[in-house]
């Protein structure tokens, strides 16, 4: 799959690693910055860079991480077609995939650890969204 994948500096340690193991799982990652942890650099760019790549079908799924995930999960949600979820354990990453159709998944590097969104992360790579009754709540998300 290809995944897009972008930070603030808050967030870089965190998307770095998460990067990394997305490649080797045999993803294809495409990395929209930010590039260090050492320079401060607002966060709406990189969310809004994340959806337009998803939107614009150069990926299928976007990862966003900011300090706490809240301020690029808003920024990602802004771009229209994207439903960007703030995840924060392997049930939230599951149903924000089987209930919401969730294109963009976001953490907090501040606030969650590696070990737990790793496991979120596979979580979500690896849940199908659920239709049904949930699509009816989409749409109207949509319109
Ligand atoms: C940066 O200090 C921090 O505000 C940002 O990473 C994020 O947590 C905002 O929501």
């Amino acid at each position: 799959m290809r995944i897009a994948v972008g930070s603030d500096h808050a967030g870089y340690d965190l998307k770095a690693e998460l990067a990394k193991h997305l490649a080797d799982g045999g993803h294809e990652v495409v990395d929209m910055g930010t590039n260090s942890p050492d320079v401060s650099v607002d966060y709406p760019k990189f969310g809004e860079a994340v959806g337009q790549a998803v939107v614009s079908g150069q990926v299928e799924l976007g990862l966003c991480v900011c300090g706490t995930g809240i301020g690029i999960s808003i920024a990602a949600n802004k771009v229209p077609g994207i439903r960007a979820a703030l995840v924060h354990d392997v049930t939230t990453a599951g149903l924000a995939r089987e209930h919401n159709d969730a294109n963009v998944i976001c953490f907090g590097g501040r606030t969650t650890g590696i070990i737990v969104a790793t496991e979120a992360l596979d979580t979500f790579l690896g849940t199908a969204y659920a239709g049904g009754r949930h699509q009816r709540r989409i749409d109207e998300i949509t319109q």
